[in-house]
């Protein structure tokens, strides 16, 4: 810990004599923290966070959520007390709020509840945490967060437009100067655009500056919202950017998801727009503000960029650049701004991880062919002519007539940087696929010769770009800036010869925190898991989408709520999900049906298992974080959504649920639509009292009585369910997979009886399929989860295992690197599916497998009673088979880390030769945990490092159940084995 001088200490206590006595001794205690040594640190609290975020700037909350870890060395710590600390300045001359010692074991989302405050504001903040034993121990990182406009407003900035029409989806250019005559001391731009933007300043592109004195750039600007609504604005520090003298601004933007095809004519055909702030102080205390505004402000439409166009790509002209950003640039030919009327919602902070390049993920050639043509062979299109071939980053000298295939080696999301030398005026073209032809047949459905790119599942979208060299004798850099592509491939050809100096794909994406992993002793089920978390980083772009590369990449809401947990396992999704269901409410229907894709610009309405997302992802949400906020942000919403439900009654029956577009989208073996529709209505009134009782705060509240009335929704469902779909022994008529396994997740059998029967037929119908899922995305959303509940853990490992088609490994095996459409998108053995029309290479619904993995194979759970792991359950269950079908062999190690927001739990376990099961735990501090262990035939002993476990440090209880351990453990490290 930092001795800070009795001096400053001295001088902290002279400014808090204002603050009121109860305020004073928390801040005494605080202060005596900050100036004692503490002896050893084996415990320290960190990863302070607001609003979900570290150090977030330009958040419009007027009662921002604050969060931390404790973390520590050892067993049983925890946390009794809190006292948290603001301060307008960073060493804490004056204390703007000290919630005073709260007597709480949470530090999770604790509502800040000082005075109101002040727009464009940095408060600075600690915590200061008294332990189990009482000893004090007090953040030590720089914490703070700066408010945005709030309510202060736009002083009079008015969204600025090009004044004529543009027909060619060029990307126009705004620029405007400004005098800044004295010593600048803080500085902060507010911007938003109608289309996406980018900033810069006296030639410098505007980013958030960093920790290492960089700048971190956020890609695709404002994002990505129901624009009939909400807009984001970002919140940027420019200080560094700015001079005394004169300044440019200067703005660019491009169609985006405003205005290019992906907007489906949502928005008619507006014209792109740009807003900005700009906020200088002097060091002198005064300040000057510059807006947008059509007088100052120039456009001109004659710059690199000449079409732009999510869905087809870019075309950039680099003879165009200029230095059009600098000051001395001469913009006399540029033309008056006109006002832009299109927008009529609210422009609000966006809080959350940005869209980036994360260049951590960045991927090289794996191999690169160079071919001229086509050489003949007996299939339909022939292979082509390969004239060279590289088996690593290499440069390439490309002639006229020739095409370069670069294979990345990873399925991914984002665009490709290529360094290129040429003549002035060369067209350098290139396109994108995730999948190259084999044969070159037709009747395996490639659409080219062998070797060149399968582009037909891309549909209607163009996904190329055009690039016209300068001429620079150096080589020259470019990758685009206003789309994205999914590939794995690209190619490129020239107009005249060219040398590519080197090429490397970046991924872009929203870039939340990856915090889970997990590894097997199996290698095609880490490759499945690999491809998971890749389906992740490329369709989790300010949306989460179904696909990232055809005429699609939409916020479809049933891919997003069968994958939702395990996206939650991967990655910290709390402010993305927060930031979603406003995209959800701001697209809800009138009558309260959810969209099928949010924000809304296509399709429709209200279909089962995809509008029930505006249930499911907050209940996920406050499940995996602990997040109240989200429940109750979005419970009115969600109760439109029940009404919705209620309204779709008929004559016949009264809980019909929401309508039948989708069903069990793609699955093998057909399940009633219908039937799908009221096991979800069932699921939703389920969902609706656990949330209820979870804001409830005592038996009579108004949410406990909303429970109440869920809970009897539930059970009228449920009533009506067994008359409508059961037959006289009480199981089911509709006999599928994903009929079992929805009635079974959602408890919809009569009696316990039946519920047994019914687990039989469904392991049966499994059996009898070959040990093979025949499940769409409903269905397969639940499988894993259901089966184990079930007691069908062994069946659920022969269906990860299994490597025929249908199954997870079987795509693995045809050289899959994400989550395919299809079990089946390409086989080598036929080829492409034949219905191209929905044949994506990287859809991650599939991959929700990886819940089953964290939450069952590696057992590790929230107690939905104390969410946000702050109890943790680790139910690990190793592969026990007593058989294995064909070909399988018994996975003997598995292990799993989750970073929850109290800090990581691991599960890991080891089935040894003798027989004997290691497994090594980790639970955070200030959380506790119930391990349940399998024992040998209910016989085994239990040893915690090395000991039997009921002498072992941090070991609250332990009984059997069940032919189970049950052990209570408090925080720390454990390395148990059962014999
Ligand atoms: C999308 C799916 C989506 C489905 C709904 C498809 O085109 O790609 O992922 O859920 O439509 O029918």
């Amino acid at each position: 810990m930092k001795m800070i001088s009795p001096i400053r200490s001295v001088r902290n206590l002279n400014n808090i004599f204002v603050m009121k006595k109860n305020s004073l001794i928390a801040v005494t205690f605080f202060l005596l923290c900050i100036s004692c040594e503490s002896p050893r640190e084996t415990t320290v609290v960190n990863d302070l966070r607001v609003e979900y975020m570290k150090n977030p700037v330009g958040i419009d909350v007027n009662q921002p959520r604050f969060s931390w870890k404790m973390e520590s060395r050892e067993k049983g710590v925890s946390q009794k007390a809190y006292t948290i600390m603001v301060s307008t300045d960073e060493s804490f001359k004056t204390i703007f709020w000290s919630s005073d010692e709260v007597l709480s074991d949470k530090s999770v989302h604790i509502v800040y509840s000082g005075p109101a405050l002040k727009p464009a504001t940095r408060y600075f903040w600690k915590v200061q945490v008294k332990d189990q034993d009482s000893k004090y121990l007090l953040s030590k990182e720089k914490a703070f967060f700066e408010t945005g406009l709030m309510d202060s407003g736009w002083s009079s900035a008015q969204w600025i437009k090009p004044n004529e029409e543009d027909t060619k989806r060029m990307a126009p250019m705004f620029r405007t100067t400004c005098k800044l005559n004295k010593r600048i001391s803080s500085a902060r731009i507010y911007t938003s655009g109608l289309g996406i933007y980018e900033v810069f300043i006296n030639g410098k592109r505007i980013g958030a500056p960093d920790e290492r004195g960089g700048r971190e750039y956020e890609e695709f600007k404002p994002g990505w919202t129901d624009y009939t609504a909400t807009v984001f604005y970002s919140t940027c520090d420019v200080k560094d950017l700015l001079k005394q003298g004169e300044n440019v601004i200067g703005a660019i933007v491009a169609s985006g998801w405003w205005k290019g095809d992906i907007a489906f004519g949502k928005y008619g055909n507006p014209d792109l727009g740009f807003i900005a702030k700009l906020v200088v102080n002097y060091t002198d205390g005064t300040s000057e503000t510059i807006v947008t505004d059509p007088k100052t402000w120039k456009y001109s439409l004659d710059g690199p960029i000449l079409y732009s166009d999510i869905y087809h790509g870019e075309v950039y002209d680099a003879r165009k650049e200029s230095a059009w950003t600098n000051s001395g640039f001469n913009d006399s030919e540029w033309k008056p701004c006109g006002i832009n009327t299109n927008f009529k919602g609210n422009i609000t902070a966006f809080t959350g991880p940005v869209v980036k390049v994360r260049a951590q993920l960045q991927r090289t050639p794996v191999k690169i062919t160079r071919y001229e043509g086509v050489t003949k062979t007996d299939s339909d299109h022939g292979m082509i002519n390969v004239k060279g071939t590289y088996n690593k980053p290499a440069k390439v000298s490309l002639p006229k007539g020739q095409t370069a295939v670069y294979d990345l080696g990873q399925n991914m999301t984002g665009w490709v940087r290529i360094k290129v030398k040429g003549k002035q005026g060369t067209e350098v073209t290139i396109k994108f696929a995730e999948m190259l032809n084999d044969e070159g047949k037709k009747s395996r459905g490639d659409d080219g010769p062998g070797g060149s790119l399968y582009r037909i599942n891309l549909r209607k979208a163009k996904t190329t770009l055009q690039y016209t060299l300068k001429g620079d004798r150096q080589g020259e850099e470019y990758h685009p800036t206003t789309t994205f592509f999914g590939f794995r491939y690209c190619d490129i050809t020239a107009t005249d010869d060219i040398e590519i100096q080197s090429l490397t794909g970046e991924v872009v994406g929203t870039a939340s925190e990856e915090v889970g992993s997990i590894t097997t002793d199996h290698p095609a089920v880490n490759q499945l898991l690999s491809n998971i978390i890749w389906g992740q980083r490329g369709n989790f772009l300010s949306i989460p989408t179904d696909c990232p590369q055809r005429d699609e990449r939409l916020g479809w809401t049933g891919d997003i709520q069968i994958f939702g947990r395990t996206a939650c396992y991967n990655a910290d999704l709390s402010s993305f999900f927060h930031k979603w269901m406003g995209d959800m409410r701001d697209s809800q229907r009138d009558d309260g049906a959810y969209p099928d894709v949010a924000p809304h610009c296509w399709v429709g309405w209200g279909q089962a298992a995809w509008a029930e997302a505006g249930i499911i992802i907050p209940w996920t949400t406050y499940l995996m974080y602990d997040n109240k906020g989200i429940l109750k942000e979005n419970y009115q919403s969600m109760e439109k959504y029940m009404t919705f439900l209620s309204n779709q009654a008929n004559e016949q029956y009264k809980y019909n649920g929401a309508g039948t577009n989708y069903g069990d989208w793609v699955s093998y073996v057909r399940t009633n639509n219908r039937y799908i529709s009221v096991c979800y209505y069932a699921y939703s009134a389920l969902l609706m009292e656990k949330m209820s009782l979870a804001l409830s705060s005592g038996r009579e509240d108004e949410y406990a009585l909303k429970a109440d009335y869920y809970r009897t929704l539930y059970n009228s469902i449920k009533q009506e369910f067994q008359t409508r779909y059961t037959n006289e022994s009480g199981l089911l008529q509709q006999n599928t997979q994903t009929a079992y396994l929805l009635a079974l997740k959602l408890d919809l059998f009569a009696t316990e009886e039946i519920k047994r029967e019914a687990i039989s037929r469904l392991r049966q119908l499994i059996v009898d399929n070959g040990n093979k899922l025949n499940t769409g995305f409903v269905g397969t959303g639940t499988i894993m989860p259901t089966l184990s509940d079930a007691g069908l853990i062994d069946i659920a490992y022969n269906l990860l295992l299994q490597r025929e088609n249908p199954s997870w490994l079987y795509s693995v095996d045809q050289g899959a690197t994400t989550i395919w459409e299809r079990w089946n998108s390409y086989t080598k053995e036929t080829g492409f599916h034949s219905d191209i029309s929905m044949n994506s290479f990287n859809h991650y619904a599939y991959g929700a497998v990886a819940e089953w993995l964290y939450r069952y194979v590696a057992g590790i759970n929230t107690d939905e009673n104390r969410a946000g792991f702050k109890h943790i359950v680790l139910n690990p269950l190793p592969d026990f088979r007593k058989s294995f079908p064909e070909g399988q062999q018994q996975i003997k190690q598995a292990g799993a880390n989750y970073d929850s927001y109290y800090g990581v739990i691991r599960s890991a376990w080891k089935i040894e030769n003798n027989g004997s099961v290691k497994y090594n735990v980790t639970i955070p501090a200030n959380t506790t945990a119930t391990l349940k262990l399998l024992l040998n035939n209910g016989k085994g002993e239990i040893f915690e490092s090395g000991q039997p476990v009921k002498d072992a440090k941090g070991i609250v209880s332990v009984i059997k159940e069940d032919g189970k351990a049950v052990i209570e453990l408090v925080s720390g490290s454990y390395s148990f084995e059962v014999r």
